[in-house]
């Protein structure tokens, strides 16, 4: 359910939504010294929008962890691939294409990382990602996200219908950018991959709404279903998921922090000029099993769904 946040509150905090069904700037100060009160209004901004952006921060690793600690606990960031710098932090990923002394220092290079939600291939996915931007390419490498709630609003009744009950087998071994992660080869059948199977519809857990969740396209699969049927209807549902009408595409600034909730948002990632450097830091926080859709959800619609 949403739940209310008093007025007193609201006043320290000025939530600007962006002009598209997702993301709100929010003005709140330096989240260093943040009150209980303050952050209970940028958290709801946060289940509001499903993406806050908050300009403008000064952040060490140990700070910007603690923020992310006011939206839950932290989770253990995913192992790092060969070749690439050991963690100095569990909870912390360095989002980078930086090498130094041919050690990558991060995570994810420069490429395209396609729409997702993070984490989706784990039992328990995060609910919170908190990205801080240390270094940005001067071009390119913007984030998009898209609003699942409104995804599921808007989905035709037959699509409705064709994924009434259904899961989604997701698949562990790739990220985002299209990486096979240490330890797996890329050679099984898509049903049967390493990896989780989740309700394509999920109740979110705070807001008592229903969303789409989809995860990614590439190596999914819809359980129960000929292999083809499977491919055709994931291939509706992104087609419909994808649409740019449902997102909004955000341009870095050094010290910016977006905040964005993995249960009813997706996201993505442009490529950007491999000789350029963009450094970021980001850190998760647990989620809770997910649920599947059943009975009425919390209201007719979510605000930015409406
Ligand atoms: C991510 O997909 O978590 C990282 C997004 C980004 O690098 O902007």
């Amino acid at each position: 359910m949403l739940t209310a946040v008093d007025d007193s509150a609201r006043t320290r905090v000025a939530v600007t939504p962006m002009k598209a069904p997702i993301g709100a700037l929010v003005e709140c100060g330096d989240v260093k010294t943040m009150d209980a009160r303050t952050f209970d209004a940028v958290h709801r901004a946060f289940l509001d929008n499903l993406v806050i952006l908050i300009r403008g921060q000064d952040l060490a690793v140990a700070e910007l962890l603690a923020f992310g600690r006011r939206f839950g606990e932290l989770s253990p960031a995913a192992p790092v691939h060969k070749g690439q710098k050991p963690r100095e932090y569990p909870e912390l990923a360095v989002i980078s294409n930086v090498v130094e002394n041919g050690v990558s220092i991060g995570g994810l290079g420069d490429g395209e990382a396609v729409w997702h939600t993070d984490s989706c291939f784990n039992d328990v996915p995060p609910s919170a990602s908190i990205l801080y931007s240390l270094e940005i390419p001067p071009v390119g490498g913007d984030t998009g996200f898209s609003n699942m709630y409104l995804a599921l609003e808007t989905l035709s009744a037959e699509l409705r219908k064709a994924i009434r009950g259904r899961t989604i087998k997701h698949d562990k071994r790739y990220t985002s950018g299209g990486q096979l992660r240490p330890g797996y080869t890329g050679e099984e059948d898509i049903r049967t991959t390493p990896g989780p199977r989740h309700p394509i519809v999920r109740r979110h857990p705070e807001t008592g709404y229903d969303a789409l969740y989809l995860g990614r396209r590439p190596h999914a699969y819809v359980d129960g279903l000929p292999l083809d049927e499977s491919e055709a209807l994931l291939d509706a549902l992104w087609g419909h998921a994808a649409d740019p009408a449902f997102a909004w595409h955000h341009q870095w600034k050094v010290g910016d922090i977006l905040v964005w909730d993995n249960r009813c948002a997706m996201h993505r990632r442009d490529a950007f000029d491999p000789a350029a450097r963009r450094i970021m830091n980001r850190t998760q926080c647990m989620g809770t099993p997910i649920a599947e859709a059943t009975g009425d959800p919390a209201g007719p619609r979510h605000p930015r769904a409406a």
